[in-house]
């Protein structure tokens, strides 16, 4: 899938909801958490990003039956320092994708093996992987197969309720 197709979808759509964020996940010309001792501006940024926020929806595809590397760099980096992991507290929504049958359900595995210590609860039920992303959307990032709308629709309408709970 289109990550950046995806991340448009969901902020036109959902923007009454939530803003997601336009940023990069993780600048990838920056080096990997532990090759260097240093605390980049971005990372620092990142973090606070993420404190600040109600809630953290990860939107991701497959790379290997796991998930991409870059991704895990991200999460690798707002888990620093021990202990203070930008996601403790934070209600979690997990979204596989994937042009293939399967809709990325190892990635998300994988996602269900990391999080847990560093961040707050798991949103468990409805799950949701998205299979056929390869033609799923148009060129301006819309989302155009009808059952991925409605499976999408109902997955941010129970995550939308999931932060909430956790907020009040
Ligand atoms: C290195 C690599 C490994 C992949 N492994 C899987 C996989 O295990 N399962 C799957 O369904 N798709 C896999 N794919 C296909 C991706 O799901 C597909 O390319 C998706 O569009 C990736 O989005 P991106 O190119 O924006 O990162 C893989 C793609 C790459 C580049």
């Amino acid at each position: 899938m289109n990550k950046r197709k995806s991340r448009g979808h969901l902020t036109q759509h959902y923007r009454h909801r939530r803003q997601p964020s336009q940023r990069e996940l993780y600048p990838q010309d920056r080096p990997c958490i532990g090759q260097t001792g240093a605390q980049h501006a971005d990372w620092l940024a990142f973090r606070e990003k993420i404190q600040k926020s109600d809630g953290v929806l990860f939107v991701t595809p497959e790379y290997n039956r796991s998930i991409p590397g870059v991704l895990k760099n991200a999460i690798d980096v707002a888990s620093r320092p021990p202990g203070k992991s930008s996601f403790l507290g934070k209600p979690i929504g997990l979204v596989g994708n994937a042009p293939g049958q399967l809709g990325g359900v190892s990635a998300v595995k994988h996602l269900q093996n990391i999080l847990p210590g560093i961040s707050g609860p798991i949103l468990g039920q409805p799950e949701i992987y998205l299979n056929g992303v390869g033609d799923a959307f148009d060129d301006k990032g819309h989302l155009i197969k009808e059952l991925l709308q409605k499976l999408l629709q109902q997955y941010i309408d129970a995550f939308a309720a999931f932060v909430e709970k956790h907020n009040k």
